[in-house]
């Protein structure tokens, strides 16, 4: 059975991969996507300057086309990313009005949300917020709104769509005590004690090379679980030429964590991969399983 069967078998919800129409037009990669892969991700369909470019006037063929295939293929939907800094478009970055630019971050989640209500099992609703040195990002969310526009930004999507849980995602979180993050964690903590409607954070996994490696990645989990959230998932996992005792660390650490619901991989292939250079996937350029493949289905 492939990886999805495998970690469901051992009480995860699913094992997943970022995708979009284009990728999952290549035959063997969605090939691989049926064999081994329970959910997706889109990796660019989502985001604010594909699906709103223009001030209210929305694009959803991108997205559209992504949730059919979960559809039709029985996939789970993470929806990325309703709020970042990048992939935003000029007209936004533009506002410099409190309340203009309230409503709208509320117009862009409450359509964006409220189109996929019911069929998005999570959404990242604000996506590498936080600086290295665990203070918040200097961009025009923070500049205009200070840190209200997370709390703007978790009630929009909330009130669109109950039943979604709703994640903050963020990179270097694989550490117990980097200053990226315990400051996220004080952050979510205090967010939450605020009442704001933070449900999971999510581990973005780029690893290796000048970004960590898996060494610490549970025990980092391990404080996050204890921020007042109760779910936590691995978002983007890929490794730098993909040693195969890395991944299987990263799959331990999920493991070992109750509270972590999944692990989502940053594409199937090094062929589609966004870092092309790096061969960070479990399959090759030949869609080939990698000895990272087999080590977690060994695991598994
Ligand atoms: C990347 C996509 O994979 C690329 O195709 C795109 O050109 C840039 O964005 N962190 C994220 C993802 O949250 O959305 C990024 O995806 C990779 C880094």
């Amino acid at each position: 059975a492939g990886i999805d069967a495998l970690f469901k078998a051992k009480g995860k919800q699913y094992f997943g991969t970022s995708a979009d129409q284009g990728s999952l037009s290549v035959k063997p990669l969605e090939a691989l996507v049926e064999s081994d892969f329970g959910q997706v991700t889109p990796e660019n369909s989502m985001k604010w300057d594909a699906i709103e470019p223009r001030q209210d006037s929305f694009s959803f063929q991108g997205s559209d086309a992504l949730v059919s295939y979960a559809k039709e293929h029985n996939k789970i939907v993470r929806g990325h990313t309703l709020l970042w800094y990048q992939q935003l478009p000029q007209w936004v970055k533009q506002i410099t009005d409190k309340a203009e630019l309230t409503k709208v971050i509320q117009n862009h989640i409450t359509k964006v949300v409220g189109r996929y209500k019911g069929q998005i099992k999570a959404w990242d609703v604000v996506n590498e917020i936080f600086n290295e040195d665990g203070t918040l990002r200097d961009m025009v969310f923070t500049q205009v709104l200070g840190e209200d526009f997370v709390r703007i930004a978790f009630e929009a999507a909330r009130a669109a769509d109950p039943g979604a849980k709703l994640y903050i995602n963020e990179y270097h979180l694989e550490s117990k005590s980097g200053t990226k993050v315990t400051g996220l964690n004080n952050y979510v903590k205090k967010w939450i004690a605020a009442g704001i409607p933070i449900d999971g954070v999510g581990l973005q996994g780029h690893l290796g090379g000048s970004n960590p490696t898996a060494a610490e990645m549970k025990d980092g989990m391990e404080l996050l679980s204890k921020s007042g959230v109760t779910e936590l998932a691995i978002t983007e996992l890929d490794i730098l030429n993909a040693p195969a005792d890395e991944y299987v660390k990263v799959f331990e650490a999920c493991l070992a964590i109750e509270m972590c619901v999944g692990i989502t991989t940053w594409g199937v292939s090094d062929a589609n991969s966004w870092l092309p250079k790096d061969n960070p996937l479990l399959f090759d350029h030949q869609y080939k399983p990698k000895d990272a493949y087999k080590a977690v289905v060994e695991l598994l």
